[in-house]
């Protein structure tokens, strides 16, 4: 299958990161004049036709969110954008690639939306361990601040937009929204119940934009080239082109951009098929908050609105793939004490149902399990939905239930012979690693 690829083309290219080659190769900052030219609402409603959806995880349409931020007579004072660089949703790595190779396309993105929105105040909230990542896009800033393209008095319109760089110290929730939000603002990267959302009320109180980093790269490229072109990539379902992380037992893991919607075994066989000539068991398609799908569901577009309907969801667009020699049960217990570990404490049902289930499908593992602990899971995990500030816990329940649900035969086993039918090398620990 063949794409020639559009965010990712400058992967890999020497100097790719500098002004100087986004500005004479890319077009660099030519979408940003051209929006500043505009009146906000054409530059939503621009991005509106384009039907680019967030690239965070929950996939919400990106014109639509700018267009919630009220209007300065309703709601007075500043209003803030705010890029999401946390990136850390187990097996997801593109955001990372973007802000190392192409850190301009992401701020002339912020510049955008920061027009679309009425912002002065840009922040780009860069997760902890990306350190190098963290210098990179600080001399990318430094240097579209020399030209003029942040400031005072961006590209000589008057316009004012600065931007800074801030980094988290390493906490997932800090990933989510409204817990960034609250890092920001120098507290506990506590999420907040919404609404109200944080378009309406987000950063010191204030009407707030937070954009995903592959999001944010996208706007120049629909500026530029225009919402129809970007449209006719893709699928109704997920237009534009679109980063996959392929990871796990895969021959050629890696990061793949196809247009949003191509098909997940099509995306495989970008990634070589399953390695060691080994047949597929199954996919977690979104990160390790989707639901799994089995071998026999991987037929599928990989857009938001396909993957829904087929009960999980695109989330980041971690694609993990687990070869026939997996323990579902050990592969579980994995991404369960990812969760137990981010939670965040607030809410009882995630605090201690992320603890309970990870408990119980480490005894299930072990051995230990006993007649009765998958329906007493099921219980728990159905108990940890909806009751919560944030989707954490949801997202740990998710995997929960669809692994149970789908491959009970070898919950089951484990059960019945007291102990775990796989070696241990089948652990799912080396394809998360
Ligand atoms: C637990 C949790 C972790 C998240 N982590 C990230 C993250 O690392 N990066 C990100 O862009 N969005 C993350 N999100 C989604 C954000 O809350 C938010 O929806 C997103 O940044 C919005 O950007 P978008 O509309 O451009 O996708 C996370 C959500 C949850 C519930
Ligand atoms: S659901 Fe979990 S992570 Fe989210 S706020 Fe509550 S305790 Fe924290």
């Amino acid at each position: 299958m063949s794409f020639d690829p559009i965010l990712s083309r400058r992967f890999g290219t020497p100097g790719s990161h500098t002004i100087d080659f986004y500005e004479r190769e890319d077009r660099g900052y030519q979408a940003a004049r051209k929006a500043l030219g505009m009146t906000a609402a054409q530059v939503i409603d621009e991005v509106k036709k384009s039907e680019l959806r967030g690239r965070g995880g929950a996939g919400f349409p990106c014109g639509q969110k700018w267009g919630f931020v009220p209007a300065p007579k309703d709601v007075p004072g500043p209003r803030y954008l705010v890029v999401n660089a946390d990136e850390s949703e187990p097996g997801t790595f593109k955001d990372r690639a973007l802000l190392w190779y192409t850190p301009h396309a992401m701020l002339e993105g912020a510049i955008i939306a920061a027009h679309a929105i009425g912002a002065e105040s840009c922040y780009v909230y860069i997760r902890g361990e990306f350190a190098r990542e963290a210098v990179r896009v600080g001399e990318a800033v430094r240097e579209a601040y020399a030209k003029g393209y942040f400031g005072r008095n961006v590209f000589g319109t008057g316009r004012r937009i600065e931007m800074t760089v801030h980094r988290g110290a390493g906490a997932y929730i800090c990933g989510e929204e409204t817990g960034l939000l609250s890092s920001l603002e120098g507290g506990r990267g506590y999420p907040k119940i919404k609404p109200p959302f944080p378009a309406v009320k987000g950063l010191f109180g204030q009407p707030t934009i937070v954009n995903n980093v592959e999001t944010l790269a996208c706007v120049p490229l629909i500026l530029d080239r225009g919402a129809e072109w970007f449209k006719s990539i893709g699928t109704p379902g997920g237009t534009g082109p679109k980063l996959y992380c392929v990871s796990g037992h895969v021959e050629r893991p890696g990061l793949f951009e196809f247009p949003c919607g191509v098909n997940l075994r099509a995306l495989l066989g970008a990634a070589g098929g399953v390695w060691k000539g080994r047949r597929l068991k199954a996919v977690i398609p979104g990160g390790s908050s989707a639901k799994i799908l089995r071998a026999d569901e991987t037929d599928v577009a990989m857009d938001f609105a396909s993957l829904q309907k087929a009960g999980t969801m695109l989330g980041s667009a971690g694609v993990i793939v687990l070869d026939e020699t997996t323990c579902m049960v050990n592969a579980l217990w994995n991404v369960l004490r990812f969760f137990h570990h981010e939670s965040c404490g607030q809410c009882t049902p995630c605090r201690e149902g992320t603890g309970w289930i990870e408990k119980l499908v480490g005894r299930i593992e072990r051995g230990g399990g006993k007649q009765g602990d998958l329906d007493t899971l099921l219980d728990v995990a159905a108990n940890m939905q909806g009751t919560t500030v944030c989707v954490l816990s949801d997202a740990a329940a998710w995997p929960a239930e669809s692994y149970t649900l789908k491959f009970r035969d070898e919950f089951e086993e484990h059960i019945r012979r007291k102990g775990c039918p796989f070696k241990k090398e089948s652990a799912m620990a080396g394809a998360l690693a």
